[in-house]
């Protein structure tokens, strides 16, 4: 019988690069697609369960119906013991495994929602894995975009700080590799990054010498940005997520890198620069 792993965040962006390597494996798994709606098509190997972190009925229903959980927090959740305590408390309920997607840095401050999720987890026994990215190359492609596309500017907090960028299909092919062999990995904090730290204005850079008409970075203030994007229409609560992932660097010392991805991948992380060549075929087709 196939190993069934429910994907939580399975229509998002390191959801889908999970699903992608999980059909890659030599015996896939059968993958549960768990998102509020069903998809208009599903992966190979693939049934839909509702999943609604704001509806615990569906969460101890899915979480029953795996092997092993990959958890996602999406963006806009933060209230921890409302969204994910039933999840936590389902997980050591059913006795399963999760692989968790918090982010690199969390284990220094208490504040922000994925260290609360990662002591939940600990604190319940329940078997884990937690996945700690850096900063994802693919900012640039869904949240960035629109500005980049129409204005050729991209208009951030960030001022001069350096961000280390990670391909999201990296994070899926180690999240496959973790949920097909979980056991050895169990217990462990990876933190996962790319080969390099650069700041937004080294990145637009790099991103000139390949694309015709350039783009610019534009450095504001907080107070700033805060209306710039609510003129846009971007709700309080993701503006704050916005804020607090590219202000808060500035103070921060440049993240660390590490041979995590190498190790387990057996192939060093996709660059920045390979991204950046790909993504400007996709500015010139505008
Ligand atoms: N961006 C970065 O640089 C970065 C770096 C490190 C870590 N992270 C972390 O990565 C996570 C985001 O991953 P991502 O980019 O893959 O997310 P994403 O593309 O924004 O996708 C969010 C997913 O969550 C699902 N979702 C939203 N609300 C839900 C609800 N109430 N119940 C069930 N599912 C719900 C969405 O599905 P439907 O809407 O279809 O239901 C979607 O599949 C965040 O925790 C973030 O902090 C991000």
């Amino acid at each position: 019988m196939r190993n069934k792993w429910l994907i939580t965040g399975a229509s998002g962006n390191v959801g889908q690069a999970l699903i992608r390597h999980a059909q890659q494996l030599d015996d896939p798994p059968e993958l549960l697609f768990a998102t509020r709606k069903p998809p208009a098509t599903l992966p190979e190997y693939a049934t839909y369960l509702p999943f609604d972190f704001a509806a615990p009925t569906t969460i101890d229903a899915a979480v029953a119906a795996a092997d092993i959980v990959f958890l996602l927090r999406p963006p806009q959740l933060a209230d921890v013991d409302r969204y994910f305590l039933p999840v936590v408390e389902a997980l050591q309920r059913h006795q399963k495994p999760v692989v968790f997607l918090s982010v690199q840095g969390a284990e220094r401050s208490k504040v922000i929602p994925h260290n609360k999720i990662e002591r939940l987890i600990e604190a319940h026994n329940v078997p884990y894995v937690f996945l700690r990215p850096s900063y994802f190359m693919q900012n640039l492609t869904t949240t960035l975009w629109d500005d980049i596309v129409t204005q050729r500017k991209i208009v951030l907090p960030a001022g001069k700080a350096k961000f280390n960028w990670i391909d999201v299909e990296d994070i899926g092919a180690v999240a496959a590799t973790v949920m097909a062999n979980f056991d050895p990995y169990a217990g462990q904090k990876l933190v996962l990054t790319g080969q390099e730290n650069l700041s937004f204005g080294a990145v637009v850079q790099r991103w000139n010498n390949h694309v015709a008409t350039p783009i610019r970075y534009q450095s504001v203030n907080p107070v700033r940005f805060y209306f710039y994007k609510r003129k846009q229409g971007m709700t309080k609560g993701f503006i704050t997520v916005m804020l607090l992932l590219h202000f808060l660097p500035r103070f921060q010392q440049e993240p660390e890198i590490t041979s995590t991805i190498q190790d387990l991948l057996h192939r060093p992380p996709r660059s920045l620069d390979d991204f950046l060549q790909d993504t400007a075929k996709r500015l010139h087709q505008r």
